[in-house]
């Protein structure tokens, strides 16, 4: 039996079967918390319907009810406590590390799983790494997790993403491995890059594509350095999109030449897709090696 047909066992007589349609058939799991999206119209019933899964799932503390798509600049959910406890505090366990957030302000993005597991496994002992759009840590937390000499400076603009991300550090004892640092990316990246410091690798997780981060992240990358840069890649023309991407840090590598760098040459040595964004086009990361 599925997990619509559980629930709608429990809430026998309670919903109408115009009520009982609108009743998705799947949910988010997040540590001990349920996020259900239901329709503003079952209202009424949400408490009840909460109250239904907790019966289902016995070992859930809190169940939620999104009730509003993914608000603004900073990504936060709009969700609302519909069963069990008051709480919105998640740790959720996952790739070797502990994420540590508050589900009513923090979108914590599910698609990008994969990634969370490859990047790790590319990094290597002794690198330095900007994290220019750290959130709670999605890819940085197993990375510090797993490679013993790092140093990681993350950034974010949202308050509560590095309040939770320096929760994640202290449990998951990484000590000063992540540097978090609040603030606008392009402005923290100059700052650093005029102290003297240059990544081995620069992390670039955020959609739609940061075209305007790329001099930035360029400006702090070592030549030989590797960017992961989240792309829109049109399912029907791949080769041509990706190149587009090539070009666009070219370009950006070519105008910071006069100064710094000297030439340098971008190559793409990985398109990873992640996931579907819409029809005909897809999530890829793009991992770009700049000589
Ligand atoms: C969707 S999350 C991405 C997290 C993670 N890198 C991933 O791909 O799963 C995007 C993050 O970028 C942050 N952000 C948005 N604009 C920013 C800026 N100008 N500088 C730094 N962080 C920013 C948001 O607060 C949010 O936490």
């Amino acid at each position: 039996m599925g997990f619509k047909e559980m629930l709608l066992e429990k809430l026998e007589g309670k919903v109408s079967s115009a009520e009982s349609i609108m009743i998705p058939k799947g949910f988010q799991k997040t540590g001990e918390m349920i996020i259900i999206n239901l329709p503003i119209e079952l209202s009424e019933k949400f408490s009840l319907i909460g109250e239904g899964i907790m019966a289902v799932f016995p070992k859930i503390r809190t169940v939620c009810a999104k009730v509003g798509g993914i608000d603004g600049e900073l990504r936060r959910p709009q969700i609302k406590v519909i069963a069990g406890e008051d709480n919105l505090e998640v740790q959720n366990y996952e790739n070797g590390a502990w994420y540590c957030y508050d589900a009513s302000k923090i979108m914590f993005a599910k698609g990008n799983v994969s990634e969370r597991g490859r990047l790790p496994s590319l990094v290597k002992e002794g690198e330095i790494i900007v994290d220019m759009f750290i959130g709670i840590g999605y890819f940085s937390l197993p990375i510090a997790k797993r490679i013993k000499d790092v140093k990681i400076y993350g950034i974010d603009l949202n308050e509560d993403s590095i309040f939770w991300l320096k929760k994640a550090i202290v449990k998951n004892k990484l000590g000063e491995k992540i540097e978090a640092i609040q603030g606008d990316s392009k402005e923290v990246c100059e700052q650093l890059t005029v102290d003297g410091l240059r990544a081995d690798r620069v992390l670039m997780g955020y959609l739609p594509p940061p075209e305007e981060f790329v001099p930035y992240a360029l400006s702090i990358l070592k030549k030989g350095g590797m960017v992961h840069y989240d792309a829109l890649i049109r399912t029907e023309h791949v080769e041509e999109d990706l190149e587009g991407v090539r070009q666009l840090f070219q370009k950006a590598a070519d105008s910071l030449r006069s100064t710094v760098y000297g030439q340098r040459t971008v190559e793409i040595v990985n398109p990873q897709r992640v996931k579907s964004y819409k029809p005909k086009v897809d999530h890829y990361v793009v991992d770009l090696r700049v000589f």
